[in-house]
């Protein structure tokens, strides 16, 4: 059995895990910083290493106490080494350096946007091997909200999408290694476009999860957002259109403007609910598109927007089996890098002291592929 121990410190979370033979979560700790860059409304990369700095060695720790393992249990160190904020970065890859340097272990350095992807597969803390009985066999998980339980490996090849709050983009995933990006923003995010509206609409941050919330409880075709489809044939996405268009429905036009405290609770849900349907539409329509285009036979989607219960629900009985990563999984974890680790282990693509911090993914676009 491989135990890994995964190191995660791309932007503002400083996490640490240890999986077993890569699916089995042993443990996964998060420490957050939301209350560090609340006021600015987004992550100030500055703020962001300190805390890691601080942070980092007691989540270590307490990853290993309550995986109940020592360092010595540990086979190899692994690390999200790309991509993210460079002082954020250099935090996790140096702590993993140093461990696995001292233990003697080999080095694993994950692309973080490549584990967003492989955490469908991880299993719940303490579930085990209980849920390989359930590979292949569609059935209901309520609390997750998962549609399909994943098998270890997925019907391939598949459509991944990451959509997070650095990241949305498909990739064409032939296997685990062998992954191209087919699509990507031109502008904003969707978390990052989820983030802004919700501080438009005084809703706090990160906004996704709130939004999410009121959504349900709004009338999604109130208002007709704009659906950005760019080219017809195109992949990429493009967020910033819409969000403007909320600014200006909740501030109103130059010579009309309005007092956005004048916006009533029943609009402001109206607002959630067809602001997150013009996000739900803007992804099926390119998940549809690549979906045709390189022949998948299913989809599989992470990143923090994935935990999105609106995007779950519209995924579910859809054109190909949608694979979402349980709810702990979706934002930025250690589990899904320990367990991404396992692969790399697997291929003896191993790292060593020489290691970068690296600012962009290692995934290459596909026209750029010979
Ligand atoms: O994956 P993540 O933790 O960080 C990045 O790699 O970027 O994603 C964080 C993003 C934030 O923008 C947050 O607002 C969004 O994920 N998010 C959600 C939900 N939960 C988190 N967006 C929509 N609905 C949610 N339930
Ligand atoms: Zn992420």
């Amino acid at each position: 059995m491989a135990m890994i121990l995964g190191i995660e410190s791309t932007c503002d979370e400083t996490a640490a895990a240890v999986v077993a033979d890569g699916v089995d979560v042993r443990s996964s700790v998060i420490a957050t910083q939301f209350e560090l860059h609340e006021i600015y409304r987004g992550v100030v990369p500055e703020i962001a290493s300190r805390a890691h700095i601080e942070n980092i060695v007691p989540v270590i720790h307490q990853a290993l106490d309550e995986a109940h393992c020592r360092l010595a249990d540990i086979g190899a160190i692994a690390v999200a080494q790309r991509p993210g904020l460079i002082g954020s970065l250099l935090i996790g890859v140096t702590a993993a350096k140093t461990l696995a340097w001292s233990l003697e272990k080999p080095l694993l350095g994950v692309d973080h946007v490549q584990a967003h992807l492989y955490s469908v597969v991880l299993r719940g803390k303490g579930e085990g091997a209980a849920r390989v009985e359930g590979e292949g066999v569609r059935r209901k998980v309520e609390s997750s909200l998962t549609p399909y339980a994943c098998p270890l490996t997925p019907h391939l090849p598949a459509i991944g999408l990451v959509c997070s709050g650095g990241h949305t983009a498909l990739y064409l995933i032939k296997s685990w290694s062998d992954v191209t990006l087919i699509g990507a923003t031109i502008d904003d995010a969707i978390g990052e476009a989820y983030d802004k509206v919700a501080g438009i609409l005084g809703l706090g941050y990160p906004g996704g999860p709130a939004i999410d919330q009121l959504a349900p409880s709004g009338n999604p075709k109130a208002i007709a957002f704009p659906r950005s489809r760019l080219d017809r044939d195109s992949l990429d996405f493009s967020f910033s259109g819409l969000k403007t268009s909320v600014l200006y429905h909740v501030r109103g036009h130059k010579g009309r403007e309005r007092d956005p405290g004048s916006v009533s609770q029943a609009e402001l849900h109206d607002i959630c609910a067809s602001f997150q349907q013009a996000c739900i539409d803007i992804l099926l329509i390119k998940l549809g598109r690549a979906v045709e285009r390189f022949g998948a036979r299913s989809v599989i989607v992470g990143g923090g927007v994935s935990a999105n219960r609106g995007l779950r629900a519209a995924l579910t009985d859809w054109q190909r089996p949608a694979y979402f990563p349980r709810m702990e999984y979706c934002t930025d974890n250690a589990a899904m890098i320990a367990g991404f680790g396992h692969i790399l282990l697997d291929q003896g693509i191993t790292g060593d002291l020489s290691m970068d911090a690296v600012t962009s993914s290692r995934i290459r676009r596909i026209d750029a592929v010979d």
